[in-house]
C-alpha cells in the first residue's frame, strides 16, 4: 500500500539525481508469486548534480540482498525505497528483489494478465519492479535476461540470445526506466517486415492470445503507415531490428510506447469486421500510430521530469492527429477532434480539476494523464504552427531532433527551438502552459466606409491557485463573406496579444458576414450572439468546413436552449438549412453525419449554467429528446434517399469512404428508427455481417424498447468474444433512458461476466452510467450512488482507474443543491474510506476543493 501521508511535488523543487547510469543489467526468474529481480547498475557521480543521498525508489518489493562493489550492503529501507552509503567515485550496484505479479491487481509494476506476465511501469512502476533512481531524467542502456518457461519472452531492443527457458534482449538506446517492459506468455504472433528508407529491415510482430490471430490484420497496416508517414513527414525512422506489439486484456490506459516493445489495451489494437466498429477502427489506427510516433517524441527525447508530461503527449497527440487528417478527411477529423476537446478538457477546465497544460504540483502523477496534457496539449503544438508558419514549424521540429536527441528534456528546450528556428519571441505565447483555464472571446464589429473592424476582448476566470489571468496569444482565423455569399477574405490568421484588440479589412464594397475561429484555431470560447439568420447563411455559404458545421450546431444548441427554458417547438428554419445540407450529395457523407449529430446534454447542462440558469437533466434530456422526433418527422421524406447514398456495394473496409457512408446510414437510422418502432432496425441486425451495422442496429432497438430479443441473440452470438461483450455491456447502459440507466447499470453488475477488476469491463457499465447525462444525474441518487458504490470496491484494488473515474463528479456545481448535496454526500462517503488510495484521495480532494 502507498504512504497515506499526501505528499505534494513542485516543479520548482527539480533537481538532477546525484548519479549517472553507464548501463544496468537485469535478470527475471519468473513466478507468479515470488519473481525474482536482479540487478547490477553501474553509477558514477553527477558533476551537475547538487550533493545528495543515494536514494532508489522502490515500492511493494521486498530486498533479499544488496552489495556495492562486491561487498554486502544494508540499506536504510522506507516505504518509497532505500538509503545507502555509497563510495565517493564511481561503483556497481547489485541487488536481489523478491515480487508478485499474480497479485499486482493495480496493473502497475510487472503483473498478470489472462496468465501472461507483462509490465506497465509509466509514470512510477518501474518502482515496484526493482529499486532504481525512478525519474525519466535518468536514462540508460538495459540489458535484460528473461528466465521462464513461457514460451514467448520478450523485452526492449534487439533479440541478443534465447534457449530453452530463457531469452536475452539488449536495447542500445539509453531510456528512463518507465519505457522498460517484459512480456512472457503464451503468445501467438502476426509477422510482418518493413524497410526503412535507409534500408533497415526491421521484423515486425503483434502478439496476442491464442484465438485472436484473426484480429492483427488491421492494427499492422497501421503500424506501417505510421512509420512510412514519420519518414515521410517528420523525416524520423525507426531505430531498432524488431518492433513488437502486444496485446493484453487487464490495462488501465489505451496503450503505452515502451521502447520497441508497445503494450496495448486489446480494445485499442485488435479487430475484425465482425467484432469491431468502423470507430474502433478508426482509433485503433490513430492509437497504434501514437505509440510508434513516440519513439521519437517522448523516446528518443524524453522528459526531464513529470511536470513536462505534455512535451511528448501533447506532441505526439498532434502528431497522430496528423496522421489521421492525412490518411482520411482532415475536416471530419479536426470536427471530431474539437468535438472531444469540449466534450473532456472544456468541462476539466472550467471546474474544480483545471490545470495548466504543464502543472506546477501533484501528488499523484498518474491523476494528470488528462485531457488538458493531451488534447488541449496538443492544440498547443497547433496554434503554435499556425503562427509560425509550415515551414517554419517543420524547420524547427528538425531542429529539436537535432539537438535533443538523446536528452531529457523540458517546455523550455522546446519552444527556445521555435525561437532559434524563427527569431520570434515566444515569452507570452509560453503562457499557454502555464495558465490554466478557457479563455473567452467577446466580439465588437464595426462597418464605415469600406472598412470592417473586428474587436476582440478576451478573459480567461480564475481556477483553482490562479486568481489573475494575462492576456494570452491567440490565432483567430478570419474569413469573410459578401452578403451573396461568395468569400471577399479568404482565411488570415490574426495573432490577438492584447487583452482588448482591433483587426480592419479595408476596401469592402458591402458589409461583410465574418467566419471566425476557422478550423477552430485555438482552444477558445466565442461568446458572441449572432443573429440566427447569420448563422443560416454560414452554414449555407462558408467555404470552411469546420465552420459550417459550427453554425448548425450552434444553432441547434440555441434553439434546444429554447425549447428547455422556454419550452418553445424545435426550430423549422434550422431543421430545413439542416436539410438543405443533408440532400447535397456533394458533401461527404462522413461531414452530412456529423451534421446530424445534436449538441450534447453534458455540453447543454453547461451552456445552461454559463447563462446563470440551474441545469435540470430531465428537462435537457426530453428537449434533446423532442428535437430528434421534429428532425425525424420533418427529415423522413428524404430518409430513404439517404439509406440509398449510404448503402455500400464493396466488400467490408474501414477506410473513411465506407466509414463515411455507414456513419451516414447509421443517423439515418437512429431517425427512422423513431417513426417505425425499430423495424427498419431489426431488419439491418438480422442481415448485418460487420459489427458497425449490427451495433447501429441494435442501439436503435434499444432506444426503440424493442430490443429484447435481439440483445439476447447477440449476448448468444459473442459471449464468448471479450471485447464484444464489452460492448453488449455498454451499450445496455448508454442507450437506457434516464429513468432506468442506473437500475440497467446495477442489474449487469451482478451478470456473471460482470468481471469488475478488468477495467475495460468496469468502465464499460460504470463509465458508461456516467456519461449517461440523465440518467447518472437521477433526481434520487441512484446514479451516484451506484457508481460510488462501485468506487469504493475497486479503489483498494487499483487505485488509477478509481481516481481517473471520479471525474464523473467534477462538474457536481452546475447543478441543483440538491443534486449538489447528493454528489458531496458521496464524494465524502468514498473520501472516508480507511486505507484509501493516493490518487483516489488526491482527486476527490481537488474535485471538492
Ligand atoms: N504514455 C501512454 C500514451 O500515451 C499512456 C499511458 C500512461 C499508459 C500511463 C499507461 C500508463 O500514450
Ligand atoms: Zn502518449
Amino acid at each position: 500500500m502507498k504512504d497515506a501521508a499526501p505528499q505534494t511535488v513542485y516543479l520548482r523543487d527539480y533537481n538532477p539525481f546525484g548519479w549517472r547510469i553507464e548501463d544496468v543489467s537485469l535478470t527475471f526468474k519468473l513466478a507468479p508469486e515470488a519473481t525474482r529481480v536482479t540487478s547490477r547498475i553501474r553509477f558514477a557521480p553527477n558533476p551537475d548534480a547538487p550533493a545528495q543521498d543515494f536514494f532508489l525508489h522502490g515500492e511493494d518489493v521486498t530486498l533479499l540482498r544488496a552489495s556495492i562493489d562486491g561487498a554486502e550492503v544494508t540499506p536504510e529501507i522506507t516505504p518509497q525505497g532505500l538509503r545507502c552509503a555509497v563510495p565517493d567515485g564511481a561503483f556497481t550496484w547489485e541487488a536481489e528483489v523478491e515480487i508478485a505479479p499474480a497479485s499486482n491487481t493495480a496493473l502497475e509494476g510487472l503483473y498478470m494478465s489472462g496468465g501472461m506476465y507483462c509490465t506497465q511501469c509509466e509514470a512510477e512502476g518501474f518502482r515496484k519492479i526493482t529499486y532504481y533512481p525512478d525519474r525519466p531524467d535518468v536514462m540508460a542502456t538495459f540489458t535484460v535476461r528473461i528466465e521462464s518457461d513461457m514460451p514467448v519472452l520478450l523485452s526492449n531492443g534487439n533479440p541478443a540470445g534465447s534457449g530453452d527457458g530463457w531469452a536475452e534482449w539488449h536495447d542500445p538506446w539509453p531510456k528512463p526506466a518507465y519505457l522498460f517492459a517484459l512480456v512472457a506468455g503464451d503468445l501467438r504472433n502476426h509477422p510482418d517486415r518493413f524497410t526503412t528508407r535507409s534500408g533497415r529491415d526491421v521484423e515486425l510482430n503483434i502478439w496476442v492470445r491464442p484465438g485472436d490471430e484473426g484480429k492483427c490484420a488491421w492494427g499492422m497496416e497501421a503500424l506501417k503507415k505510421s512509420m512510412t508517414w514519420d519518414e515521410d513527414v517528420y523525416g524520423r525512422e525507426y531505430d531498432l531490428d524488431v518492433f513488437n506489439i502486444v496485446a493484453v486484456d487487464d490495462f488501465n490506459m489505451g496503450a503505452m510506447e515502451n521502447k520497441g516493445l508497445n503494450i496495448f489495451n486489446s480494445a485499442a489494437v485488435l479487430a475484425s469486421p465482425e467484432t469491431a466498429t468502423d470507430a474502433n477502427f478508426e482509433r485503433i489506427e490513430s492509437i497504434i500510430a501514437h505509440e510508434y510516433f513516440h519513439n521519437w517524441t517522448g523516446n528518443r527525447i524524453t522528459c526531464r521530469d513529470w511536470f513536462q508530461l505534455c512535451l511528448k503527449e501533447g506532441l505526439t497527440v498532434f502528431r497522430d492527429q496528423q496522421f489521421t487528417s492525412d490518411l482520411r478527411s482532415a475536416a471530419v477529423k479536426r470536427i471530431e477532434d474539437v468535438a472531444q476537446l469540449r466534450a473532456r478538457q472544456f468541462p476539466e477546465d472550467q471546474g474544480p480539476l483545471s490545470h495548466p497544460v504543464r502543472p506546477e504540483s501533484f501528488q499523484e502523477i498518474n491523476n494528470f494523464y488528462t485531457a488538458t496534457v493531451y488534447e488541449k496539449g496538443a492544440e498547443v503544438i497547433g496554434m503554435l504552427k499556425r503562427l509560425v508558419g509550415d515551414e517554419a514549424y517543420a524547420k524547427a521540429l528538425d531542429l529539436y531532433f537535432d539537438r535533443h536527441d538523446g536528452d531529457a528534456a523540458t517546455i523550455e528546450d522546446w519552444l527556445q527551438v521555435f525561437e532559434d528556428a524563427t527569431g520570434r519571441d515566444l515569452s507570452q505565447f509560453k503562457r499557454w502552459y502555464s495558465q490554466a483555464g478557457t479563455p473567452r472571446l467577446s466580439i465588437h464589429e464595426d462597418w464605415q466606409d469600406g472598412t470592417y473592424t473586428l474587436t476582440f476582448t478576451q478573459v480567461t476566470k480564475p481556477t483553482p491557485g490562479q486568481p489573475d489571468k494575462a492576456p494570452q496569444v491567440i490565432p483567430i482565423a478570419v474569413g469573410l463573406l459578401s452578403p451573396n455569399g461568395d468569400e471577399v477574405v479568404p482565411t488570415r490568421m490574426l495573432e490577438m496579444t492584447e487583452g482588448r484588440q482591433s483587426f480592419a479589412f479595408e476596401g469592402l464594397s458591402a458589409r461583410p458576414v465574418p467566419s471566425i475561429l476557422r478550423g477552430f484555431s485555438a482552444p477558445v470560447v466565442l461568446d458572441r450572439e449572432v443573429p440566427a439568420e447569420e448563422r443560416a447563411f454560414l452554414l449555407a455559404h462558408d467555404t470552411d468546413p469546420f465552420n459550417r458545421w459550427e453554425s448548425s450546431r450552434s444553432l441547434a444548441r440555441e434553439a434546444l436552449l429554447a425549447m428547455i427554458r422556454d419550452g418553445a417547438a424545435p426550430d423549422l428554419a434550422w431543421i430545413d438549412a439542416l436539410g438543405r445540407v443533408l440532400r447535397d450529395d456533394t458533401l461527404d457523407p462522413a461531414f452530412r453525419a456529423l451534421m446530424l449529430g445534436l449538441p450534447s446534454q453534458s455540453e447543454l447542462a453547461q451552456v445552461l449554467h454559463e447563462k446563470g440558469a440551474t441545469p435540470d437533466p430531465d428537462a435537457i434530456y426530453v428537449a434533446t429528446e423532442a428535437m430528434a422526433d421534429a428532425l425525424a418527422q420533418r427529415f423522413e421524406p428524404m430518409l430513404d434517399a439517404l439509406a440509398e447514398q449510404a448503402r455500400v456495394d464493396a466488400p467490408y473496409a474501414p477506410d473513411a469512404e465506407q466509414s463515411g457512408k455507414r456513419a451516414l446510414g447509421g443517423a439515418a437510422l437512429a431517425l427512422r428508427s423513431r417513426l417505425d418502432g425499430g423495424e427498419a432496425a431489426q431488419a439491418q441486425f438480422e442481415a448485418a455481417d460487420n459489427m458497425t451495422l449490427q451495433l447501429s442496429a441494435l442501439t436503435c432497438l434499444i432506444r426503440a424498447g424493442a430490443a429484447d430479443l435481439a440483445l439476447g441473440v447477440f449476448h448468444d452470438q459473442w459471449q464468448d468474444d471479450r471485447l464484444v461483450m464489452d460492448k453488449w455491456f455498454g451499450l445496455q447502459v448508454a442507450a437506457a433512458g434516464p429513468a432506468e440507466a442506473a437500475a440497467v447499470a446495477e442489474r449487469l453488475t451482478r451478470h456473471p461476466a460482470f468481471d469488475w477488476k478488468n477495467p475495460n469491463r468496469f468502465r464499460a457499465v460504470l463509465g458508461a452510467l456516467a456519461m449517461n447525462h440523465a440518467g447518472f444525474h437521477r433526481k434520487d441518487g441512484a446514479g451516484y450512488r451506484l457508481l460510488a458504490d462501485w468506487l469504493i470496491k475497486l479503489d483498494p484494488l487499483n487505485p488509477q482507474t478509481t481516481a481517473r473515474m471520479c471525474s464523473a463528479f467534477q462538474t457536481w456545481w452546475r447543478y441543483d443543491s440538491d443534486r449538489q448535496a447528493l454528489m458531496k454526500a458521496e464524494l465524502e462517503r468514498i473520501a472516508a474510506r480507511d486505507g484509501l488510495s493516493r490518487d483516489t484521495a488526491e482527486m476527490i480532494g481537488r474535485i471538492l476543493s
